[in-house]
């Protein structure tokens, strides 16, 4: 019967690749944690999992192209707090709802949010940079990985505050956003860390504050914001694996399974942590942890953003 033959299904799964959707531009942050955590995952599946970058409106695009995918397992998305937290209040037609449309699969990483510029940018710490893009605000430019994304949802908690409306300009995702800083085409941004480490350890842009309690054992000199003068700037994001809505609990389950012992691996750790990734304990790695996480965040940023957006 109908039951037997999907139970078998699940039971087989996986018996080919899977495509796990970066809803961004290669070489940014969603894309790096993809891939470090899809490689580990592969092994535990017996199955190739595949990275395929669907970049557009701030994720939102390659997210909804994996909420209206077959419920089968065979396609994933790498989500995160602007794709399924910040979305809803910046998209009126948004095609899907970031609770309701997915069958959540695990948290893959935390990552704190750092304010970073361009390598000659004319202030040499947060202080010198607040006042700087305060006095030059018509003429400052920010780079962002599309509205509603993680750097445009959390500078535009940065700016609010500042009381700044620098000009935006928008890239696939941070990783071109961050050649651009590098090369000095943009200003300044906000984006996660994993994305900034290694040039900030090569000194090829400046790092101004990490916006989280502590410092980044990964970036010890970089002072927090509360240390740097900015204390209520405080912003973390985090990226997490769904699947569409439907998908068989035992199919959830397996990748949940791959995912734990991911996070588990040695090297895995590793790669993560070297880049100041933040990994959730056991309990935060469950699918009704993030269920629960995705709720709270379209909650906690709908009012944020909505209010920014209407000063
Ligand atoms: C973002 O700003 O949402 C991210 O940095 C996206 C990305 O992975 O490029």
């Amino acid at each position: 019967g109908l039951g037997l033959s999907l139970g078998g299904a699940a039971a087989a799964y996986p018996e080919r690749p899977i495509t796990m959707i970066v809803p961004f531009a290669a070489g940014g942050p969603t894309d790096v944690i993809a891939r470090i955590v899809a490689e580990n995952m592969s092994k535990t599946l017996g199955q190739q999992i595949i990275v395929e970058n669907v970049a557009g409106a701030g994720g939102t695009t390659g997210s909804t192209r994996a909420a209206q995918a077959a419920p089968d397992g065979y396609t994933l998305v790498m989500g995160h707090m602007g794709t399924h937290g910040a979305a809803p209040a910046l998209y009126p037609n948004l095609k899907y709802d970031p609770a309701k449309d997915f069958a959540p699969v695990g948290l893959a990483a935390g990552t704190p949010i750092l304010i970073v510029a361009k390598k000659d940018f004319p202030a040499k710490d947060l202080k010198e940079f607040v006042a700087y893009v305060k006095a030059n605000a018509d003429k400052v430019n920010q780079a962002h990985a599309g509205v509603g994304s993680v750097s445009h949802s959390t500078c535009t908690l940065l700016d609010a505050q500042l009381g700044i409306k620098p000009t935006l300009v928008p890239y696939g995702g941070t990783g071109p956003a961050l050649n651009d800083l590098v090369s000095g085409q943009v200003d300044f941004m906000c984006d996660q860390i994993v994305n900034l480490v290694p040039q900030i350890q090569a000194g090829t842009i400046k790092a101004y504050a990490v916006a989280t309690p502590e410092r980044s054992p990964s970036l010890p000199n970089v002072p927090t914001t509360k240390e740097a003068g900015l204390p209520d700037y405080q912003v973390s994001a985090w990226n997490a694996i769904f699947a569409p809505k439907g998908t068989p609990q035992d199919i959830i389950a397996k990748l949940n399974n791959a995912l734990v012992v991911a996070l588990d691996d040695e090297s895995t750790r590793k790669r993560l942590l070297d880049l100041g990734g933040v990994i959730a304990d056991k309990p935060g790695r469950s699918p009704q942890a993030l269920n629960d996480l995705v709720v709270s965040e379209v909650a906690r940023w709908t009012p944020v953003l909505k209010g920014a957006n209407s000063k």
